[in-house]
């Protein structure tokens, strides 16, 4: 149920969780706490922005770079997001009801398996549902998938399937990772940190930006709810005046 609180929401929101590591180090704990924490505000800022209303969220889970992370800290992760897709399939009926459609951004190739063949199991058996659509980007990097939708494009073109000539901003959306969904128009970065990281890089070309101190698993739905206030009050030109 929508509580609108604003009278413009985005209609695309992207998150970069960012600082789970420097949450764990204030506390002296592993690293991997500091996902474990993040992954539950994951979940919570999720639920939150569906109920606000929210159609489209964009989540950045893990990079094509942050395969350079000890090995530790990258099957840390891998688990936490097995068990985040385990409850997806226990909660499939629920999320159906719900009319959340899960979508995972990024190279599956590189991802094992067993959580591939989960991954494309979800994916499909929501992919009916229109309410919200919850987009978890894993092994995913902005450059990696303008490249692999221009190679896809080429070989359209070699094979005669289109007219190179055709290729537009609208067919180049098309064969990225997010084809049939908005672009961001407003990406929150928690942590601290003033920078994109390779995160929708095509799609972030009009986006708004709300950077914020708060580590990731500390972020709230007060915080949400700040960047969201702020957004409401942009003017957004896209380049006109
Ligand atoms: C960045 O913080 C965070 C990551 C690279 C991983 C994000 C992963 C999660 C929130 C949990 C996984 C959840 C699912 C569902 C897969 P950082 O480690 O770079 O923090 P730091 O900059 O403080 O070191």
């Amino acid at each position: 149920m929508s509580e609108r609180k604003f009278s413009v929401l985005p209609e695309h929101l992207g998150i970069i969780m960012d600082g789970n590591g420097r949450w764990a180090k204030l506390r002296g704990l592993p690293r991997t706490e500091g996902h474990k924490q993040g992954s539950e505000t994951f979940r919570k800022i999720g639920e939150y922005a569906g109920n606000l209303g929210i159609r489209h969220i964009t989540f950045y889970a893990f990079s094509t770079e942050n395969w350079n992370r000890p090995e530790t800290e990258v099957s840390a992760i891998m688990t936490l997001f097995d068990s985040f897709l385990t409850e997806a399939i226990d909660r499939l009926d629920e999320n159906i009801e719900k009319g959340i459609r899960l979508h995972f951004l990024g190279d599956k190739s590189g991802i094992s398996q067993e959580l591939k063949e989960l991954m494309d199991f979800v994916e499909d058996r929501t992919k009916h549902c229109n309410k919200m659509h919850l987009n978890l980007a894993i092994n995913y990097g902005g450059r990696q998938e303008i490249i692999q939708a221009a190679k896809t494009l080429a070989i359209k073109a070699r094979n005669g399937t289109i007219d190179p000539a055709d290729i537009n901003d609208e067919m180049f959306a098309q064969h990225l990772y997010t084809a049939g969904q908005p672009d961001p128009d407003l990406i929150i970065r928690p942590s601290g940190e003033l920078r994109l990281s390779n995160f929708l890089t095509y799609q972030s070309a009009y986006s708004e930006f709300w950077f914020s101190d708060v580590l990731w698993p500390d972020f709230s739905e007060q915080d949400l709810d700040l960047a969201l206030s702020d957004f409401e009050k942009r003017h957004r030109r896209f380049g006109g005046i």
